[in-house]
């Protein structure tokens, strides 16, 4: 893709490209229309950082520092990235939807994505001039099956309707996490894109929590094999929050970018400005935990119940890069590490076990009920 994109209008044409590329049946989402939509945002005035109390820029021109615009760039592009990332990671499932019911589901997630990355672009081309066409440009170049996409979890397999809806519930609770977080922006048409976004972020995180507890209702699944994809994906999740000691993540809360996720219940003010992602990370954590104790009271007595992988387990960001925990958290040599990891993430009999399963029409409990 040479195209050099002059208007948001050239830009809507690549975009059609791509969904093509990606083998995206546009048909599917019948007379749909893609569109920016933009609310009134949080506050008019900056909310926290050094800047409290000042107007939102509403321009890019209205940032003081060149540093601060190219910071924000980076901090959009990042975000419409994985909005593209998880249509190419989902494409494949539609042929195998277990119902109508859940077909319809991943097409309007799937629909929605696409228009999270379509608004994202559109803060780009709208207000950063040739660096935001360029950005706009290059998240419709790159592609999570050719393991382009900029974060490790977007680049991922999806397999399956397991991954699926572990994805939706964890993966889209990450994005629950991103999104409030900047919906507090200083930078006043991201502020205003957020709120939109969040609300269709909540059926997305409904369809992947309903679709698990569907697939424990249906008691079809072993427990042990659903763990495993707990462990895939949360590990995953954890990793989007960023490292654990990061001045970029100090930058964007001084300069009101990015808040906190309880930005607006929180007390005081940060304690350490360069340990805010590993708070957002504990926070999700947390989240994550209580999701998944609802979840557990669906599980039969006597039968092992599911958790959340340590967070120093199968890291690839962060101070545990490289360090070989179990998904307890309990230090392993090099060799137990290889072979632990062969026994808590999906492997090849996993796939056969469950192909089988996929063959019973009711492996899980009907969605519309
Ligand atoms: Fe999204
Ligand atoms: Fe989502």
């Amino acid at each position: 893709m040479a195209d050099k994109i002059a208007t948001f209008d050239d830009w809507k044409d690549l975009f059609y490209k791509w969904q093509k590329d990606i083998g995206f049946d546009t048909s599917l989402i019948k007379d749909y229309k893609f569109d920016a939509i933009y609310d009134e945002g949080t506050s008019p005035e900056i909310e926290f950082g050094e800047f409290k109390g000042r107007n939102k820029f509403e321009k890019v021109l209205d940032i003081p520092t060149q540093d601060m615009r190219d910071s924000l760039l980076h901090l959009i592009y990042y975000q419409g990235d994985t909005e593209f990332g998880s249509t190419e990671q989902q494409r494949k499932l539609l042929d195998t939807a277990p119902s109508e019911y859940d077909r319809q589901c991943l097409l309007r997630v799937m629909r929605e994505e696409q228009r999270h990355g379509w608004q994202m672009c559109h803060v780009l081309i709208s207000h950063f001039g040739d660096s935001g066409k360029l950005e706009a440009r290059k998240l419709l170049e790159r592609r999570a099956y050719e393991g382009t996409r900029l974060l490790g979890a977007f680049n991922k397999e999806m397999e399956n309707w397991i991954d699926f809806f572990t994805y939706t519930c964890f993966i889209d609770r990450d994005g629950k996490f991103q999104l409030t977080m900047l919906h507090h922006s200083s930078f006043a048409p991201l502020s205003r894109s957020m709120g939109p976004m969040l609300k269709e972020e909540a059926f997305h995180l409904f369809t992947g929590q309903s679709g698990l507890s569907r697939i424990l209702k249906g008691g079809k699944v072993p427990v042990e094999i659903l763990q495993k994809y707990l462990n895939k994906w949360l590990s995953t999740g954890y990793d989007l929050f960023g490292k654990d000691h990061s001045s970029a993540a100090a930058r964007f809360y001084r300069w009101g970018f990015k808040g906190r996720y309880d930005e607006t219940t929180a007390v005081a003010p940060p304690a350490d400005l360069e340990r805010m992602n590993e708070e957002a990370r504990s926070l999700y954590y947390n989240e994550d935990c209580q999701i998944i104790a609802t979840l557990n009271q669906l599980i039969p007595e006597g039968q092992p119940k599911l958790r959340a992988p340590d967070p120093k387990f199968n890291r690839q960001i962060g101070e545990y890069v490289g360090k070989t925990y179990s998904v307890d958290g309990q230090p392993l040599s090099n060799k137990e590490y290889q072979d632990h990891l062969k026994t808590v993430l999906p492997g090849p009999e996993d796939r056969t076990a469950l192909e089988s399963v996929f063959k019973d029409k009711n492996w899980m409990t009907a969605g519309n009920a």
